[in-house]
C-alpha cells in the first residue's frame, strides 16, 4: 500500500480520533484517496494526535474538534476547513455509539427506559449524520463531485434487543443516506453505508478481555470465526470513498464476517 498522499481530495472523517474513524483517515491517505483530511473528534487531543499521524504519512491534516450533534459548531468547522483546504469531497459519517458520553452499556429494556436515555443515541447516530451531511453536501452538488459514506451497524439491519434505540437511529441514518443518494446522484455525489458487525476498537475493549467460551458463543453467529478489525471496516469505507465507486450509490454493505446476509 502506498504510504504517501497522491490525491488532492479533501476528506472529513467524524469521530476519527480512534477506532474505525482513525483507521479510515489513515487508509484514505495510504490508499491515495484523500490528500487533505479534516480529522474530527469530540475529544480534541485524539483529533490532534491523528492529524499528526496523517502529516507523518505526507498528508495535509487539520484537527477539527466538534460535537457532530451541535449543528452550528459543525457548520463553523466545515467553513473553516473549507477556507483552508477547499470544499469537502469525501464525508465519512463515522462518529457513533452513544456519543460524547462514551460507550454505554446495554440499554435497559425499551419498555422500562426513560425517554431521556434515548437522546444521546439518536443525537450522534442520526442527527449528527444530518448535521455533517447538511454542512458539506451543498458544496459537493455545486462542484459536481462527492462521496458520502455513513457507518451504521448490523444492529440497524438485524435489530439488537439490547440496543433498540441505537438500532433505530442507525436504520434512520441508512434511510437518510439512501434518500440523499437519490437527491444527489445526478450531481455526481454518491451516498452509501457500511454496516459493521462486532469490531475490535476502543469502544469494544471488552472483546479483548473476554474468555474463550464467551468469544466462541458470540462468534457462533459469524461465518468467519474472528471479530472484525478497524482495517476491515476502513477497507470498505475507502472503497465507497474512492473515485472508482461513482456508479454505486444508495447501498449498504455489511462488513460482518458473514453474521447476516445482504441479498
Ligand atoms: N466497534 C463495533 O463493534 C461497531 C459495530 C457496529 C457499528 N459501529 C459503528 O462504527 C463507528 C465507529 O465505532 P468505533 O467502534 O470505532 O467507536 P469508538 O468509540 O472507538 O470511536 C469513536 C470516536 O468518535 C468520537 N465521538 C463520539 N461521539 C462524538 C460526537 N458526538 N462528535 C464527535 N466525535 C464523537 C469518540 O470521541 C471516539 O474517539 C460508530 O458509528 C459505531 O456505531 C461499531
Amino acid at each position: 500500500m502506498a504510504s504517501t498522499a497522491t490525491s488532492t481530495r479533501v476528506a472529513l472523517v467524524t469521530g476519527a480520533g480512534q477506532g474505525v474513524g482513525r483507521q479510515t483517515a489513515i487508509d484514505l491517505v495510504r490508499r491515495g484517496i484523500a490528500g487533505r483530511v479534516v480529522v474530527n473528534d469530540y475529544v480534541a487531543e485524539r483529533a490532534e494526535a491523528v492529524a499528526n499521524e496523517l502529516r507523518g504519512l505526507g498528508a495535509e491534516a487539520i484537527a477539527a474538534p466538534f460535537d457532530v450533534t451541535d449543528g452550528p459548531a459543525v457548520r463553523e468547522a466545515v467553513a473553516k476547513a473549507t477556507a483552508e483546504f477547499g470544499g469537502i469531497d469525501i464525508l465519512v459519517n463515522n462518529a457513533g455509539n452513544s456519543g460524547t458520553a462514551g460507550h454505554a452499556q446495554d440499554q435497559s429494556l425499551f419498555w422500562e427506559s426513560d425517554p431521556a436515555e434515548w437522546t444521546p443515541w439518536i443525537g450522534v447516530n442520526f442527527t449528527g449524520v444530518l448535521n455533517c451531511t447538511h454542512a458539506v453536501v451543498g458544496g459537493m452538488v455545486e462542484r459536481g463531485y462527492g462521496r458520502i459514506v455513513t457507518v451504521i451497524s448490523e444492529a440497524a439491519r438485524v435489530g439488537e434487543p439490547n440496543y433498540v434505540v441505537y438500532s433505530g437511529a442507525k436504520a434512520g441514518a441508512a434511510g437518510f443516506t439512501r434518500a440523499i443518494g437519490s437527491a444527489t446522484g445526478r450531481h455526481g455525489v454518491t451516498a452509501n453505508c457500511v454496516a459493521l458487525g462486532a469490531t475490535r476498537t476502543p469502544a469494544t475493549a471488552q472483546i479483548d478481555e473476554m474468555d474463550d467460551k464467551t468469544a466462541r458463543r458470540i462468534l457462533s453467529g459469524y461465518a468467519v470465526k474472528r471479530f472484525g478489525e478497524a482495517t476491515d471496516a476502513a477497507a470498505a469505507i475507502c472503497f465507497f470513498a474512492g473515485e472508482d465507486a461513482g456508479w454505486i450509490t444508495k447501498q449498504t454493505l455489511p462488513v460482518n464476517g458473514g453474521y447476516s446476509n445482504a441479498l
